[in-house]
Parts: structure tokens; sequence; C-alpha cells
């Protein structure tokens, strides 16, 4: 068994300690918002928030995760309220909307670290990488989420 906290909720996994944290929040915890894209660690469609940093959770084998935090795109905000959910919606970013979930929780482990980024900022944390193309949408909605949230 493997207990770690989940969007506040404290749950015990009665799973395999090599299973991926990805299969433990979609198949365990139904958290579907979380993405299954290449499985290798490259996409970053799986990106989730262990103790505050960003980890593609397709990688992360629950037994090394023993006792941490873990926030889901699912725990993000109770009520889209959060400054990235408010501008992802503003700037409608998402084509067809796969690989949002990760785009979204890379970036907001960035903002966290830094309110105010640059583009040059953007580019260099987040890796993640969007079928459709929607990159240019996801750095204006980036940028305007930095200006929601000093009060813009
Ligand atoms: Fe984890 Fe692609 S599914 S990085």
């Amino acid at each position: 068994m493997t207990r770690f906290t989940v969007n506040g909720n404290p749950t015990d996994y009665q799973l395999a300690p090599d299973t991926p944290l990805l299969w433990a929040l979609r198949e365990a915890s139904n958290l579907t918002g979380t993405k299954f894209g290449c499985g290798a660690g490259l996409c970053g469609a799986c990106t989730v928030h262990l103790d505050g940093a960003p980890v593609r959770s397709c990688q992360v084998p629950i037994g090394d995760i023993e006792g941490t935090f873990v926030t889901t795109i699912e725990g993000l905000s109770d009520d889209r309220s959060h400054p990235l959910q408010q501008a992802w919606i503003e700037l409608q970013v998402p084509q067809c909307g796969f690989c949002q979930s990760g785009m979204i929780m890379a970036a907001a482990a960035l903002l966290k670290d830094r309110p105010s980024p640059s583009r040059e900022d953007i580019r260099t944390a987040i890796g993640n990488i969007c079928r459709c193309g929607t990159y240019i949408r996801v750095e204006a909605a980036i940028l305007r989420a930095a200006e929601i949230a000093r009060g813009g």
C-alpha cells in the first residue's frame, strides 16, 4: 500500500509500487483530467504537481512518492477561478484539448516561481507538446494569466 495526498485528500493506493502515478490517478482515483500521451516522459500531457513541482506522472512510480502531496488539474481550483483557467477560457486556447491539462499544470508551476514571466521564460519552462500547435495561444494565455493574477 502507498499513501499520499491528492488534491488535499489523503489516499491509500493498493497498487504495485512500480505503478506509474498517472495510472493511479486515472484508474484508481478517477481523475481523468490528466492525460496519457506518450508514456515516455516526452510530451507532458500527464503533467501534475508533486510537492508543488511539475512532474510527468507517467514516469513517477507511486512507490517513490509515499507521503507526498500531488495536485492534478482537478485540484487547481474548485470553480475555474485560477488565473490560468480564466485566461485559457478568455483566449479560447484549446483546439482538440488533449494536452491542455498538462500545459496548464506546467504553466501553474512556472507562475508560482515567476509571477511575471517573459516570453523567453515561458518557452524555456514549458516543454509540453501540442499536436494542434496551440503554442502561440498558450504563451499569450500565460502572459494574460500573470496579468489577471496582478489584478489586471
Ligand atoms: Fe507522460 Fe507523455 S504521457 S510525458
